[in-house]
């Protein structure tokens, strides 16, 4: 008895969960969030399969990924072009980011090994992660594998995530990480954050929907009904999430209210021990008597692809400095000063993670902004587009970062803000303090997050976590059914005095005055 007891416990704890984590968009930042699911669900015992473009070796049973390499085909080049955002030839404005959200949605939903597993019917999930990015299609997969499903959104909380599990934030005080505004807002501000908010919504509705809705029930209806049931309507299932694990946190956004589903687990996709610096860099950087610099502008704007004159300029001001300057660009420059080292492919948070490290300098990507904080290293951030110019605007407010303007006298600004950050103790005495608030955490973020889906998959898809709000349409939360039903009283009440006052007065009735 006691025997049979134990070996139930062993395998129900050993056994783990079948967890399908879609991260299908091809660039760096986004891998790197995936990427975190996997390591923490899969240390957790648990069955991961991983939908990515970047398949990697692995040998792990528990492991498998299918991969959707073709979807850096999918992206128009462009779109990603940092000399033509720097000269607004190209604007990642919503439009176009709906367009490269739909284009990747289709070309991951058709990608045949995608195809392969959605209509393999002995393919099971006890929960379906999947990245959010402008359109709530991937909502199908729990149709599809008949499990709760959970958001993983890739920015700060905002009207657009809020709203698909409890209700849009409210404008006049919530910032949007599509706009750059930080509040407090003085009037004209608050009034553009209703107007882009409202905007947007209208787009949503009246542009985006459905095109949305048709390609959703293009795909999962034969699918869904090859497994014997009815697929949910669109507006059904993609209110339907079980959570929203956010990569956000106070320490890096606003003190917004959040909903109980709404976890914020920013941090999660750093790894808890940081490896080791290759040799050769640690040496460099053990022996950088004024400190280093770091120069890195993310993985999907390369350094390599600034205008030649911006590229000189900066080698010239870095060669003016007495630190160490290590430059992630995926070329060599010529006429390389003996402080500045190139670096085609750096090991970021291990340079973050170095005590010499007293200087980033970013584009200001939430990824980068965040290991700059969860480190303790102040920084300049050059924004290009997106998130980033928000990001690096709180960052400024805050007084962990200065801001740069990436036009083409960019060393010019860069100097004075290099000089103005390692002039002035202030910056780093900032981001300690921010750092302490991001790390002073009853849990870390991979805990947490590895909670948090177990706890989906346990408890039948967290229905008690549900905000009440989704489901209860704008106007009854404005009353304003109660406003038509005390107008329409009020009119009646009125047209009956009326009435009644006309068939007095059509009575002629005779009137006597009192007298007393
Ligand atoms: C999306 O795909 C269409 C058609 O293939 C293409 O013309 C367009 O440039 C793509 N848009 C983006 C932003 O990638
Ligand atoms: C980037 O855009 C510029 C300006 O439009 C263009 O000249 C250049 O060829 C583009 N680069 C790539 C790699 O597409
Ligand atoms: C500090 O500022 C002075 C000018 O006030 C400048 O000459 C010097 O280079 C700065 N020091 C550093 C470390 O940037
Ligand atoms: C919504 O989620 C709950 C819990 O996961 C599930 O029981 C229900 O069937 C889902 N509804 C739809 C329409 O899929």
């Amino acid at each position: 008895m006691y025997s049979y007891w134990w070996i139930l416990l062993t395998l129900s704890v050993s056994e783990g969960y079948k967890i399908l984590v879609v991260f299908p968009i091809p660039a760096g930042s986004h891998r790197n969030l995936g990427d975190g699911y996997v390591r923490h669900l899969l240390k957790a015992g648990h069955e991961v399969t991983y939908i990515t473009p970047f398949v990697k070796e692995n040998s792990n049973p528990k492991f498998r990924q299918i991969s959707v390499a073709d979807n850096f085909k999918a992206i128009n080049g462009q779109s990603l072009n940092v000399t033509a955002l720097m000269s607004h030839q190209v604007e990642l404005d919503q439009d176009r980011l709906f367009q490269l959200s739909i284009n990747l949605t289709k070309n991951t939903l058709d990608n045949e090994a995608v195809q392969k597993l959605l209509n393999d019917a002995s393919e099971e999930f006890d929960v379906v992660v999947a990245e959010w990015m402008f359109n709530d299609i991937y909502c199908g997969f729990s149709a599809v594998f008949n499990c709760p499903y959970i958001w993983s959104f890739p920015y700060e909380a905002n009207f657009v995530s809020l709203g698909l599990i409890d209700e849009a934030t409210n404008p006049a005080y919530t910032a949007n990480i599509q706009v750059s505004d930080v509040p407090p807002f003085n009037f004209w501000q608050r009034a553009y954050a209703l107007w882009f908010q409202v905007l947007s919504n209208l787009k949503q509705i009246l542009l985006y929907e459905n095109i949305e809705k048709e390609f959703y029930e293009k795909t999962f209806t034969p699918i869904v009904k090859r497994r014997g049931r009815n697929l949910p309507s669109y507006d059904e299932l993609r209110y339907n999430a079980s959570m929203v694990l956010g990569n956000s946190h106070v320490s890096l956004g606003q003190a917004i209210r959040l909903p109980q589903n709404y976890i914020p687990i920013a941090g999660y996709h750093i790894d808890d021990d940081t490896e080791p610096l290759p040799e050769d860099l640690k040496r460099i950087m053990d022996n950088a008597k004024y400190g280093v610099i770091y120069f890195a502008l993310g993985s999907n704007l390369k350094s390599k692809d600034l205008p030649e004159n911006v590229k000189n300029n900066l080698l010239t001001l870095f060669g003016e400095l007495n630190q160490i300057v290590l430059w992630k660009i995926e070329q060599t420059l010529p006429n390389k000063p003996k402080n500045v080292h190139f670096l085609e492919w750096a090991p970021q948070q291990s340079i973050l993670a170095h005590h010499n490290c007293i200087l980033f300098i970013t584009h200001g990507g939430l990824l980068s902004t965040t290991e700059a904080v969860h480190f303790g290293v102040p920084f300049i951030g050059i924004p290009v587009f997106f998130d980033q110019i928000f990001n690096v605007e709180q960052s400024v407010q805050r007084g962990i970062a200065k801001k740069v303007i990436l036009t083409n006298n960019v060393d010019k600004d860069l100097r004075v803000a290099i000089n103005e950050i390692l002039n002035n103790s202030k910056y780093n005495e900032r981001i300690k303090e921010t750092s302490f608030i991001y790390h002073n955490r009853p849990v870390p973020p991979g805990k947490e997050l590895v909670h948090w889906v177990e706890h989906v998959v346990r408890s039948g898809g967290a229905p008690w976590h549900r905000s009440p709000a989704r489901l209860v349409p704008w106007y009854q939360k404005m009353f304003l059914d109660l406003v038509a039903l005390i107008i329409v009283f009020v009119f009646v009440f009125l047209q009956t005095i009326k009435f009644m006052l006309s068939c007095i007065s059509t009575q002629k009735v005779p009137y006597k005055k009192k007298i007393t």
